[in-house]
């Protein structure tokens, strides 16, 4: 069989070793006679799917007993209320907006209660953070709001080491995870939330995943429905309504694969090496560029274009022939995006390269 990679932003890549184990257990899990697709999720079996599958997720990012991880639905639009409803409690929030992801944050909250921006680079076409000193952030919000990894533009917050945050004065930051989460190290002890969707790094779609501080727990607006509350699904153990329980089966066999490739901090060195690849091959082209400020480039979503726009289909139908997949950019900005998750080897990433020096030789 041709080697396939697959460079979709989400749903996307997952570890082939994840999906063999499923296939493996699809029809009979552990000896139960039963697939997971089919069990209870009150039952024995599932609840020790779930519990495994919160402990690694746990370790995986080192946090602390403080924080509740909640496995939802509704996937992070739905979060885009969700959070207000459960945070705002008659005060305003903060939100940074950094690209398409943060920006429709805004939009979706903006029906919840005073919602203000405290800092946007949609002037730039959101190719950076903005710089801290230009946030104007209110030391009287319940929150600041922040998507650390821009999916669809490619931005993500700088840091190599942790991420790097700004001081918001003990106002708790809120932060969109969805398409980095796991894929580098972070002090979950700085956020007062993290959320994220898990079709990137997590899993399959149809599960999201909220990591909350227990003190943040007791500010939700009567409004909110019981399956949207925190509060309520943390005394429930995510369970006031029935899980999406394959979507965290999956989750579970991720957090497994990582913490064998060992975990977060190694994966990490595997991120860096194979976004450096991509990254140093576009700016030594002059076929291909990337504008996103250097200190803000994504690890995980390249969004890169060719000087000649008509080549776009050329190179896509090439691409495809040669089983690179995926790699239209979103239909917002255009041009390509190569997303390269924790499970894409760097094996893929060579492939692109070797791919796009032949196109750009031919075509050039
Ligand atoms: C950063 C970010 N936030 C939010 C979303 C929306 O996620 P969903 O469609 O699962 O609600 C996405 C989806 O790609 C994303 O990348």
């Amino acid at each position: 069989m041709k080697q396939i990679f697959n460079f979709s932003a989400g749903p996307a890549v997952l570890p082939k070793a994840v999906l063999q184990r499923a296939q493996a257990e699809m029809l009979d899990w552990h000896g139960s006679g039963m697939s997971v697709m089919e069990m209870s999720h009150r039952g024995k079996e599932f609840t020790s799917i779930l519990e495994k599958t919160e402990a690694d997720f746990r370790t995986l990012l080192n946090i602390p007993r403080q924080y509740k991880v909640l496995f939802l639905q509704g996937g992070a639009i739905a979060e885009n209320a969700i959070i207000p409803l459960n945070l705002l409690n008659g005060k305003s929030a903060d939100y940074v907006v950094t690209g398409a992801w943060s920006k429709r944050s805004v939009e979706d909250a903006r029906a919840y209660g005073d919602i203000r921006i405290a800092a946007s680079s949609e002037s730039t076409g959101f190719t950076e953070v903005p710089a801290f000193e230009s946030w104007q952030l209110n030391k009287d919000a319940a929150y600041v709001h922040i998507c650390t990894n821009e999916t669809i533009n490619g931005v993500e917050f700088a840091g190599n080491q942790d991420l790097v945050l700004p001081d918001t004065h003990g106002v708790p930051i809120v932060a969109d995870m969805s398409s980095h989460i796991l894929s580098r190290k972070i002090d979950v002890t700085r956020y007062g939330v993290i959320y994220g969707g898990a079709q990137k790094n997590i899993g399959p779609a149809g599960l999201c995943i909220v990591v909350v501080h227990e003190d943040l727990l007791n500010q939700a607006s009567a409004l909110t429905p019981a399956v949207f509350s925190w509060k309520t699904q943390a005394e429930n153990q995510s369970m006031i309504n029935t899980p999406p329980t394959y979507s965290i089966y999956i989750a579970g066999l991720v957090f497994e694969w990582l913490l064998a490739q060992g975990g977060v901090a190694a994966i990490e060195q595997q991120n860096i090496a194979k976004a450096n690849l991509l990254y140093n091959y576009l700016d030594s082209s002059d076929f291909y560029y990337n504008n996103i400020q250097v200190a803000n480039r994504s690890r995980m979503n390249i969004p890169f274009r060719l000087r000649n726009e008509q080549l776009n289909d050329a190179f896509l139908k090439g691409a495809e022939a040669q089983g690179l997949l995926q790699l239209k950019g979103h239909r917002m900005v255009g041009g390509m995006r190569a997303s390269i998750y924790n499970a894409m080897p760097i094996e893929g990433v060579k492939a692109l390269i070797a791919y796009m020096t032949d196109f750009a030789q031919q075509h050039g």
